[in-house]
């Protein structure tokens, strides 16, 4: 039988299994904690920043990753504090600086609070999430792709750079790509360091209501279950 534990996120309280993540038990109860390389029956590696929260304790609070933290008895979490929104624009700023031309990051930056970006473009086309290096290695057991290389160099590839026999041509490392998610269509060159007019507001959140956030597969993140029961009462 499952056991509960029974924590409060955002003064809400919550009775969630033991065992899962807090980023999971938020989006289970439609409370939107932003993120990128979480993804769903995938393992958590924490590798964009984007869910951090802080999770007070004995009065004091410290800011952590939502998908690495387990939900336990009397936890407090609050997921949208100054701080958090403030130390959130920034980890978005650094995802756009890192990959401009992905509107997918764009829309993620916009839906944190970015409007301009302060660092400079280096046009990676990768923010280094590992969905595709996880998906191949955990969904596919294949291990076709990985991380090679450190610091600046660290980069996504085939063992020794040539697609091995065992690499199964699924293509799913390529679908779950946060980059490739439609690319920007935006001028990003250096000196051009701002969110691309073309992506501005559009948010890549379908506006009918009738298919999920391509961010959760759920339709409850980045505020889609808010914008969902506006629309309901419209
Ligand atoms: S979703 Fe938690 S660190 Fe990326």
């Amino acid at each position: 039988m499952q056991e509960h534990v029974t924590l409060t996120i955002d003064g809400a309280q919550i009775s969630a299994v033991k065992g899962t993540s807090v980023l999971d038990t938020a989006m289970e109860f439609g409370i939107c904690i932003p993120h990128l390389c979480h993804y769903a029956g995938l393992s958590d590696v924490g590798a964009c920043r984007l869910c951090i929260v802080e999770h007070v304790v004995n009065g004091r609070s410290k800011v952590t990753t939502s998908c690495r933290l387990n939900v336990a008895e009397g936890m407090v979490i609050l997921t949208d504090t100054e701080k958090i929104r403030r130390l959130r624009r920034n980890i978005a700023e650094l995802l756009v600086a890192q990959a401009p031309n992905s509107r997918a990051v764009q829309d993620i930056a916009v839906r944190c609070g970015v409007r301009e970006v302060r660092y400079p473009f280096h046009n990676d086309n990768c923010v280094r999430c590992g969905r595709c290096v996880r998906v191949c290695s955990e969904m596919w057991q294949a291990d076709a792709i990985g991380f090679i290389g450190r610091g600046k160099d660290r980069h996504v590839d085939f063992p020794f750079g040539r697609k091995p026999d065992f690499c199964k041509t699924c293509n799913t490392c390529i679908d779950i790509c946060a980059m490739t998610i439609t690319p920007c269509p935006g001028p990003m060159k250096q000196g051009e360091e701002r969110l691309c007019s073309a992506c501005e507001g559009q948010l890549m959140m379908t506006t009918n209501f009738t298919d999920s956030c391509v961010w959760c597969e759920m339709g409850r993140c980045f505020g889609c279950t808010r914008q969902l029961q506006t629309a309901a009462h419209q």
